[in-house]
């Protein structure tokens, strides 16, 4: 990202906060695993998105009407000590060279200055209520500064969430960021072809994942945009699974839902493959049922377009070939009642998709003025429908049970239509068939131990 992209970004802002008012941006803090290990760092999206500055223990303020420049950015100092044990810091120095602060503190002199820039300013935009040690420190400077009352000096009076006005122009993405967010579901793509090459009874599910996080960090995308879900047999039916150690047996089906993270954005793609390589026939028939649905969403992707027509078009689908193959009784006469009674809802209960960027569930509202959003170019979305069906579901034939389908894309809204990012992920059943069959790549490390698959939560050692 080039410094004119976040100068644009802060000129934006500025104009959003108004003359009078100050928006405050803390950085993400560390946060701490087991003593004295922390959880990898990653900074806060709204910080990063406005300054690109990648340190913790820093505050960014922007002062709109500043005369000696707007960004005032409160940072950690250079320290020869620390800076052996934890690497370099830019310093007040350097966020003003390579980060465009007009002016830098270090982080100790918060108490002292933050006071001075909130006099006559009325309004302040910062993330209300998700820090309260923040609050309350926010709370204790207009104190100070409402004790110069009698100077002639005005305290802050609104506290004003400040993510609102970030969204929308988030949501929006620049050339620059739908270049990255290519890249990213590029890299995530070639990962899920790498792991439909290497998919096959008796491998681990974490094995799967070992493979896709490796294929990523080779590629450069050295984080993951959220914990791989690598759910085979039952397990693909639970939404948001992340235990990833069952044993992949044959004539399961196994739903990778993985993506990587690139330079700060996100991709999002899953895809359900058959075990053994081969989808049987009701495997077959519902994975080409979830396919239609979500063909059919993303044709509804388009400009113009409410937000709510792509999980409508879903819906639908998903309803009708239900009701055809017999899961859901009354024929097809029955299916406008059916989806008026939410009758999809077991098998399908979550909904079609969501933002995409810089966080995987990507801030923007989805309704605006009581009505869904319209759908603009530069928007960022996935479309991800899906069927579930537990073992336990004993209103189901027995055929269709146990099964869980999931298939997701991300898809940028073009002037023409769309764009899928993630089309490199096969998804067809004669193209996921025709991938998993080209020749098995040796799994890295492993020697089999020949342990019996005892199902979840039996962990494995590998041999060296
Ligand atoms: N990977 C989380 C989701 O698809 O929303
Ligand atoms: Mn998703
Ligand atoms: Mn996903």
């Amino acid at each position: 990202m080039t410094a004119a992209e976040y100068r644009r970004r802060r000129r934006r802002l500025v104009a959003a906060v108004g003359p009078t008012g100050i928006a405050l941006l803390p950085a993400a803090s560390e946060s701490v695993r087991n003593r004295d290990v922390c959880y990898p760092y990653r900074q806060d999206s709204d910080f990063s998105y406005v300054t690109g500055f990648p340190e913790p223990e820093a505050l960014a303020v922007l002062v709109p009407g500043r005369k000696k420049g707007e960004l005032v950015v409160f940072c950690r100092p250079c320290d020869a000590e620390r800076e052996q044990w934890e690497g370099a810091r830019a310093g007040v120095d350097g966020v003003r060279r390579d980060f465009g602060a007009a002016t830098a503190y270090p982080i100790a002199r918060l108490d002292k200055v933050m006071p001075r820039l909130l006099e006559n300013r009325d309004r302040v935009y910062y993330p209300v209520g998700v820090d309260p040690e923040f609050d309350r420190r926010l709370m204790r400077w207009v104190g100070v500064v409402r004790g110069k009352a009698r100077a002639g000096i005005r305290a802050p009076t609104e506290f004003v969430v400040l993510e609102r006005l970030l969204s929308e122009q988030r949501l929006r993405k620049s050339r620059a960021e739908r270049a990255l967010m290519r890249r990213a579901a590029r890299i995530s793509a070639a990962a899920h072809r790498r792991v439909m090459r290497l998919c096959r009874p008796g491998l681990w599910e974490y094995q799967l994942e070992a493979e896709f996080v490796e294929t990523c960090t080779a590629r450069g995308g050295r984080f993951q945009a959220y914990p791989p879900i690598v759910g085979s047999g039952a397990n693909a039916c639970v939404l948001h699974y992340v235990d990833n150690r069952r044993r992949l047996e044959d004539g399961d089906l196994v739903l990778i839902d993985a993506g990587c993270e690139l330079a700060g954005y996100a991709s999002d793609i899953t895809r359900t493959l058959p075990v053994n390589g081969r989808f049987s026939p009701p495997q077959r028939a519902l994975y080409e049922l979830v396919l239609a649905a979500q063909e059919a969403a993303i044709a509804k992707a388009i400009p113009g377009n409410r937000w709510h027509d792509m999980h409508k078009a879903a819906v639908r689908t998903l309803t009708a070939g239900l009701a055809e193959l017999g899961i859901l009784k009354g024929g097809s006469r029955a299916v406008p009642k059916l989806i008026k009674k939410e009758k999809y809802k077991p098998y399908f209960m979550h909904r079609t998709g969501h933002w995409l960027g810089m966080d995987v569930h990507d801030v923007g509202d989805y309704r605006v003025d009581g009505k869904w959003r319209r759908l603009e170019p530069g928007m960022v979305l996935t479309v991800e429908p899906g069927l579930y069906i537990p073992a336990d579901r004993t209103e189901v034939p027995a055929r269709y049970r146990n099964l869980g389908i999931r298939i997701e894309d991300d898809i940028l809204i073009t002037p023409e239509g769309n764009e899928v990012l993630s089309a490199r992920a096969p998804k067809t059943v004669a193209d996921i068939e025709s991938c998993m069959s080209g020749g098995k790549p040796p799994v890295p490390g492993a020697t089999e131990t020949g342990d019996k698959n005892h199902g979840r939560g039996n962990d494995r050692i590998l041999e060296d």
